[in-house]
Protein backbone atom coordinates (compact mmCIF):
# COMPACT_ATOMS: atom_id res chain seq x y z
CA UNK A 1 0.00 0.00 0.00
CA UNK A 2 1.79 3.30 -1.03
CA UNK A 3 0.41 6.91 -0.26
CA UNK A 4 -0.76 8.65 -3.08
CA UNK A 5 1.07 11.73 -3.64
CA UNK A 6 1.82 15.02 -5.11
CA UNK A 7 5.02 17.12 -5.46
CA UNK A 8 5.05 20.83 -5.74
CA UNK A 9 7.91 22.71 -7.53
CA UNK A 10 9.68 25.77 -9.02
CA UNK A 11 13.19 24.66 -9.63
CA UNK A 12 15.74 22.50 -9.47
CA UNK A 13 13.94 19.73 -7.83
CA UNK A 14 16.48 18.20 -6.11
CA UNK A 15 13.90 17.14 -3.41
CA UNK A 16 11.73 15.90 -5.75
CA UNK A 17 14.75 13.82 -7.01
CA UNK A 18 15.43 12.13 -3.18
CA UNK A 19 11.69 11.18 -3.26
CA UNK A 20 12.32 9.21 -6.29
CA UNK A 21 15.35 7.78 -5.44
CA UNK A 22 14.09 6.65 -2.29
CA UNK A 23 10.94 5.23 -3.91
CA UNK A 24 12.26 3.52 -7.02
CA UNK A 25 14.88 2.21 -3.86
CA UNK A 26 11.83 1.17 -1.98
CA UNK A 27 12.83 2.30 0.92
CA UNK A 28 9.96 4.86 0.70
CA UNK A 29 6.45 3.71 0.23
CA UNK A 30 4.79 6.64 -1.70
CA UNK A 31 3.76 6.92 -5.12
CA UNK A 32 4.40 10.37 -6.74
CA UNK A 33 0.93 11.01 -9.13
CA UNK A 34 1.87 14.35 -10.41
CA UNK A 35 4.08 16.81 -10.33
CA UNK A 36 2.86 20.52 -10.21
CA UNK A 37 5.19 23.53 -11.43
CA UNK A 38 4.05 27.46 -11.13
CA UNK A 39 7.24 27.73 -13.27
CA UNK A 40 7.18 26.78 -17.33
CA UNK A 41 10.76 25.94 -17.68
CA UNK A 42 11.51 24.50 -14.27
CA UNK A 43 14.48 21.89 -14.41
CA UNK A 44 12.18 19.37 -11.87
CA UNK A 45 9.72 18.76 -14.23
CA UNK A 46 12.59 17.04 -16.75
CA UNK A 47 13.18 15.18 -13.39
CA UNK A 48 9.88 13.65 -13.01
CA UNK A 49 9.83 13.03 -16.67
CA UNK A 50 12.31 11.33 -17.25
CA UNK A 51 11.18 9.02 -14.54
CA UNK A 52 7.32 9.08 -16.48
CA UNK A 53 5.72 11.19 -13.90
CA UNK A 54 2.74 12.90 -14.77
CA UNK A 55 3.42 16.73 -14.43
CA UNK A 56 1.41 20.23 -14.34
CA UNK A 57 2.10 23.80 -15.20
CA UNK A 58 0.33 26.23 -13.46
CA UNK A 59 1.85 29.81 -13.83
CA UNK A 60 0.32 31.80 -11.20
CA UNK A 61 0.40 34.78 -14.01
CA UNK A 62 -2.32 32.84 -15.87
CA UNK A 63 -4.85 33.92 -12.70
CA UNK A 64 -6.34 36.37 -11.37
CA UNK A 65 -6.13 35.83 -7.40
CA UNK A 66 -4.07 33.06 -5.54
CA UNK A 67 -6.93 31.71 -4.28
CA UNK A 68 -8.15 31.04 -7.65
CA UNK A 69 -4.59 29.78 -8.60
CA UNK A 70 -4.64 28.08 -6.01
CA UNK A 71 -7.76 26.46 -6.90
CA UNK A 72 -6.76 25.25 -9.97
CA UNK A 73 -4.14 23.33 -8.58
CA UNK A 74 -6.02 21.89 -5.80
CA UNK A 75 -8.53 20.20 -8.84
CA UNK A 76 -5.59 18.74 -10.12
CA UNK A 77 -4.69 17.49 -6.78
CA UNK A 78 -8.15 16.38 -6.42
CA UNK A 79 -8.06 14.65 -10.19
CA UNK A 80 -5.09 12.58 -9.43
CA UNK A 81 -6.61 10.87 -6.11
CA UNK A 82 -3.50 12.38 -4.76
CA UNK A 83 -3.82 12.49 -0.42
CA UNK A 84 -0.64 14.56 0.60
CA UNK A 85 1.20 16.93 -1.11
CA UNK A 86 5.00 17.68 -0.51
CA UNK A 87 6.10 21.13 -1.00
CA UNK A 88 9.83 21.10 -2.62
CA UNK A 89 10.89 24.54 -3.29
CA UNK A 90 7.58 25.82 -4.29
CA UNK A 91 7.99 29.70 -3.97
CA UNK A 92 4.23 30.27 -3.23
CA UNK A 93 2.27 30.69 0.15
CA UNK A 94 -0.32 28.50 -0.38
CA UNK A 95 -4.20 30.08 0.69
CA UNK A 96 -6.03 28.58 3.60
CA UNK A 97 -7.78 27.19 1.74
CA UNK A 98 -5.00 24.79 0.13
CA UNK A 99 -4.10 23.86 4.07
CA UNK A 100 -7.63 23.07 4.27
CA UNK A 101 -8.36 20.65 1.12
CA UNK A 102 -5.57 18.80 3.00
CA UNK A 103 -5.70 19.30 6.18
CA UNK A 104 -2.52 18.42 7.73
CA UNK A 105 -1.40 16.51 4.59
CA UNK A 106 0.37 19.37 3.61
CA UNK A 107 4.22 18.84 3.94
CA UNK A 108 6.86 21.59 3.52
CA UNK A 109 10.88 21.34 3.59
CA UNK A 110 12.92 24.25 4.93
CA UNK A 111 16.93 25.37 5.09
CA UNK A 112 17.05 26.33 8.43
CA UNK A 113 16.44 24.97 12.09
CA UNK A 114 12.97 26.53 12.05
CA UNK A 115 11.78 29.16 13.55
CA UNK A 116 15.42 30.25 12.63
CA UNK A 117 15.41 32.04 9.47
CA UNK A 118 11.83 31.37 7.94
CA UNK A 119 11.56 32.99 4.40
CA UNK A 120 13.53 33.52 1.53
CA UNK A 121 17.58 32.64 1.02
CA UNK A 122 17.44 30.87 4.70
CA UNK A 123 20.97 29.43 4.24
CA UNK A 124 22.33 32.66 3.16
CA UNK A 125 20.54 34.74 6.27
CA UNK A 126 22.36 31.76 8.65
CA UNK A 127 25.23 32.35 7.38
CA UNK A 128 24.96 36.36 7.90
CA UNK A 129 24.02 36.13 10.79
CA UNK A 130 27.16 33.80 11.83
CA UNK A 131 25.10 30.59 13.32
CA UNK A 132 27.55 27.80 14.40
CA UNK A 133 24.76 25.11 13.40
CA UNK A 134 22.07 25.04 11.40
CA UNK A 135 20.51 22.47 9.31
CA UNK A 136 16.71 21.72 7.66
CA UNK A 137 13.40 21.73 8.77
CA UNK A 138 10.55 19.31 7.22
CA UNK A 139 6.87 20.26 9.22
CA UNK A 140 3.37 20.38 8.39
CA UNK A 141 2.43 23.62 7.11
CA UNK A 142 -0.44 25.77 8.32
CA UNK A 143 -1.73 29.37 7.11
CA UNK A 144 1.75 31.13 8.26
CA UNK A 145 5.19 31.08 5.81
CA UNK A 146 7.52 28.69 6.85
CA UNK A 147 5.64 27.35 9.85
CA UNK A 148 3.51 24.52 11.38
CA UNK A 149 4.15 21.84 13.30
CA UNK A 150 7.78 20.26 13.07
CA UNK A 151 8.41 16.63 11.78
CA UNK A 152 12.26 16.53 11.77
CA UNK A 153 15.03 18.83 11.77
CA UNK A 154 18.74 18.08 11.25
CA UNK A 155 21.75 19.78 11.95
CA UNK A 156 25.21 20.60 10.39
CA UNK A 157 28.07 22.88 11.50
CA UNK A 158 28.55 25.95 9.95
CA UNK A 159 31.65 27.57 10.01
CA UNK A 160 32.97 30.94 9.57
CA UNK A 161 34.97 30.60 6.34
CA UNK A 162 32.16 29.00 4.17
CA UNK A 163 30.92 30.50 1.54
CA UNK A 164 26.96 30.79 1.15
CA UNK A 165 27.01 28.09 -1.50
CA UNK A 166 29.05 25.59 0.27
CA UNK A 167 26.72 26.42 3.30
CA UNK A 168 23.95 25.26 1.20
CA UNK A 169 24.80 22.43 -0.56
CA UNK A 170 25.49 20.77 2.81
CA UNK A 171 22.19 21.46 3.96
CA UNK A 172 20.56 20.40 0.73
CA UNK A 173 22.16 16.82 1.35
CA UNK A 174 20.47 16.57 4.64
CA UNK A 175 17.34 17.96 3.06
CA UNK A 176 17.47 14.60 0.59
CA UNK A 177 17.60 12.62 4.09
CA UNK A 178 14.73 13.73 5.85
CA UNK A 179 12.18 14.47 3.85
CA UNK A 180 11.90 10.76 2.31
CA UNK A 181 12.18 10.02 5.97
CA UNK A 182 9.03 12.11 6.90
CA UNK A 183 7.21 11.35 3.93
CA UNK A 184 7.33 7.83 4.88
CA UNK A 185 6.25 8.61 8.53
CA UNK A 186 2.84 9.80 6.88
CA UNK A 187 3.13 6.93 4.20
CA UNK A 188 3.01 4.77 7.35
CA UNK A 189 0.48 6.65 9.33
CA UNK A 190 2.26 7.07 12.34
CA UNK A 191 2.39 11.24 12.31
CA UNK A 192 -0.12 12.47 15.02
CA UNK A 193 -0.33 16.14 16.15
CA UNK A 194 -1.02 16.66 19.50
CA UNK A 195 -0.67 20.36 20.77
CA UNK A 196 0.96 21.93 17.89
CA UNK A 197 3.79 19.19 18.58
CA UNK A 198 4.24 16.30 16.04
CA UNK A 199 4.58 12.73 17.25
CA UNK A 200 6.06 9.79 15.61
CA UNK A 201 4.48 6.77 16.30
CA UNK A 202 7.20 3.80 16.85
CA UNK A 203 6.50 1.12 14.38
CA UNK A 204 7.28 -1.55 17.02
CA UNK A 205 5.22 -2.53 19.73
CA UNK A 206 8.17 -2.38 21.70
CA UNK A 207 9.75 0.85 22.99
CA UNK A 208 12.12 2.50 20.52
CA UNK A 209 16.15 2.25 20.92
CA UNK A 210 16.05 6.04 22.19
CA UNK A 211 20.14 6.61 21.54
CA UNK A 212 19.88 7.00 18.33
CA UNK A 213 16.97 9.35 18.54
CA UNK A 214 18.54 12.34 19.98
CA UNK A 215 21.90 13.15 17.84
CA UNK A 216 23.27 16.25 18.92
CA UNK A 217 25.43 18.48 17.11
CA UNK A 218 27.54 20.76 19.02
CA UNK A 219 29.81 23.60 17.16
CA UNK A 220 32.85 24.04 17.90
CA UNK A 221 33.05 21.17 19.69
CA UNK A 222 33.42 21.18 23.62
CA UNK A 223 36.66 20.95 25.74
CA UNK A 224 37.83 18.39 28.06
CA UNK A 225 35.53 19.16 31.70
CA UNK A 226 32.61 20.38 29.74
C1 LIG B 1 15.41 23.65 -0.80
O1 LIG B 1 16.49 24.26 -0.14
C2 LIG B 1 14.19 23.66 0.07
O2 LIG B 1 14.47 23.52 1.43
C3 LIG B 1 13.61 25.02 -0.19
O3 LIG B 1 13.82 25.24 -1.56
C4 LIG B 1 14.94 24.48 -1.99
C5 LIG B 1 14.50 23.63 -3.13
O4 LIG B 1 15.56 22.93 -3.71
N1 LIG B 1 12.23 25.10 0.23
P1 LIG B 1 15.26 21.81 -4.80
O5 LIG B 1 14.41 22.47 -5.87
O6 LIG B 1 14.56 20.69 -4.12
O7 LIG B 1 16.61 21.44 -5.32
Amino acid sequence: MSLPIAVLISGGGSNLQALIDRIEQGSLQASIQVVVSNVPRAKGLERAEKHGIACRVVPQAEYSSRQAHDRAVIAILHSFGVQAVCLAGYMRLISPEFVQAFPNRVLNIHPSLLPSFPGLHAQNQAVDYGVRVSGATVHFVDQELDHGPIIIQGSVPLYPEDAEEEAARRILALEHRIYPQAVQWMAEDRLRIAQGRVHVLSSHSEPADTSSVFPCLINPGLELGF
